[in-house]
Order: C-alpha cells, then sequence, then structure tokens
C-alpha cells in the first residue's frame, strides 16, 4: 500500500487542488491507496474522491486518541470510525518525539484501532546516532516487542519503517538494506504476535518520484509511506504509478 501522510500541512484549498492533481495523473487500475490528512480534512477529502468514483484510495487518519471521555483534545477510534476511516498511523517519530509518545501508549493505540476495526499502520525507525552505531536492528525489534508485546495483530497491520534520519532529510538509506531491515521486521512480528501473522511493511523517509522505484523493486518493500511528495497530488500519483509497474 502507498500511503500518503499530509501531516499537519493542508487547506480547504490545498484539498480540492490536489484531488484535481491526482486524478489528472493516476493510472486506471491502481492498487489500494491510503491518504492521511489532518482530521479536519477527512470528511471534504472522502466527499472529493467518492464524487470522483476513486474508491480504490482509503482515508485515515494520523494519528489516534486512546479510549473517549475525559481526554480533551483526543479523538477516538469510534470517532475514526463513524468517520468513515479506514486505518490509523501510529507510533510516528514524530509523536514519539513531539509530544513523548511512548511505545506502551502507542500499545494502547493499536489495541483501540483493533476493536473499532480499523488498519493500524505503525511505524518504527532509529534515530541517526542508532544507525551510525549500528543499533537500528536492536532499536526496531524493541519498538516492535514493545508496541506488540500480547497482541494478537490483525491480518491487515501495516508496519512502516521509517528511520528518523531520512525523513524529510532527502537522505534515504540504501534500497538493499532496507529490504533487508524489512525482513527483519516480518521476522521479528511474527515471533512477537501470539497469532504468527507476517505483516506488510512499508518504507517512508525522503520518498519521492525520482527514488519510489529503486525501493518498489525490493522483494521485502510492500509500500511506501509519503510525506513531502505526498502534498503534491500529481507527485503522490506518479508514486502509486511506479508503484503499480514494479506490482
Ligand atoms: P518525508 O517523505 O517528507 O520524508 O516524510 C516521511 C514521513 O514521515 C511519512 O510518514
Amino acid at each position: 500500500m502507498i500511503i500518503a501522510n499530509f501531516k499537519s500541512n493542508g487547506s480547504e484549498q490545498m484539498i480540492v487542488r490536489w484531488v484535481q492533481d491526482f486524478i489528472s495523473n493516476i493510472d486506471n487500475n491502481h492498487t489500494t491507496l491510503g491518504i492521511a490528512p489532518p482530521y479536519t480534512y477527512i470528511e471534504k477529502l472522502e466527499r472529493l474522491l467518492s464524487d470522483a468514483n476513486q474508491n480504490n484510495l482509503k482515508v485515515g487518519a494520523q494519528d489516534v486518541g486512546v479510549g473517549s471521555g475525559a481526554k480533551t483534545g483526543s479523538v477516538s477510534s469510534s470517532m475514526l470510525a463513524d468517520l468513515n476511516c479506514n486505518f490509523a498511523i501510529i507510533g510516528h517519530s514524530e509523536r514519539r518525539k513531539i509530544f513523548n509518545e511512548s511505545n506502551e501508549l502507542i500499545r494502547e493505540k493499536l489495541k483501540n484501532l483493533i476493536s473499532s476495526k480499523l488498519t493500524p499502520v505503525l511505524c518504527v525507525g532509529e534515530s541517526y546516532s542508532d544507525f551510525e552505531n549500528k543499533k537500528t536492528l536492536i532499536t526496531i525489534k524493541e519498538q516492535l516487542n514493545e508496541c506488540l508485546l500480547d497482541i494478537h495483530i490483525p491480518q491487515d497491520i501495516i508496519i512502516a519503517y521509517e528511520p528518523l534520519w531520512a525523513i524529510g532529510s532527502g537522505k534515504t538509506p540504501n534500497p538493499t538494506d532496507v529490504n533487508e531491515i524489512n525482513e527483519y521486521i516480518k521476522d521479528v512480528v511474527q515471533s512477537a504476535t501470539s497469532n504468527n501473522y507476517v505483516p506488510s511493511v512499508c518504507y517512508g523517509g525522503s520518498v519521492d518520484v525520482a527514488n519510489a522505484g529503486s525501493f518498489f523493486d525490493c522483494s521485502n518493500i510492500d509500500g511506501a509511506l509519503v510525506g513531502g511528495a505526498s502534498l503534491d497530488g500529481k507527485k503522490f500519483a506518479l508514486i502509486a504509478n511506479e508503484f503499480n509497474r514494479n506490482n
């Protein structure tokens, strides 16, 4: 799956333009795509996509709260389900860093998504210092083990491997290395969960039109989580077209 993460970007005007640019450039019969705008634009985007018969494009959220009730500012998984969201991203490194989210909290979010039957897109990834000190696999294993402890994962779960140093930097790891890391992630998830399921694993971090194909050529890279380049409907469509050609 190719997923657009708009982060805290966009406006009413941008969403309208995005859909027009996307539709003008996407190939017919494209694979299932996901798009995660800010909460406030979810309904508008769903309406525009439905009017344009773009039923292969699923709308999701960039995060989810834990439970409901006295939690000011929090949006629960059942509210996302009411909005017809299909998936939600959890554990993004920006949430871990800026909002101090721990693996334990992310695990609670995961449980909430599972109970509302939303597809979880769980992000993991190492810092630059972990990368330099060759601790990538240790960090990822710890994140996965703590986030997935005792969880009976749904078959549709997606893990997104996003090295922190590649996000928004224009730097990317070697696709062959990502392929090996994704294979490792599949193994760890399979042993960490109670139902031995092997998940889809995407790559995220400075994916753009020029480099997308080099990732999609790799057998263990099952898609991409795209930030900056996804803000342009045309670029996102071209990345999705590249994925179609490789799958
Ligand atoms: P960029 O594609 O802008 O590097 O962002 C990646 C990301 O964080 C997607 O979740």
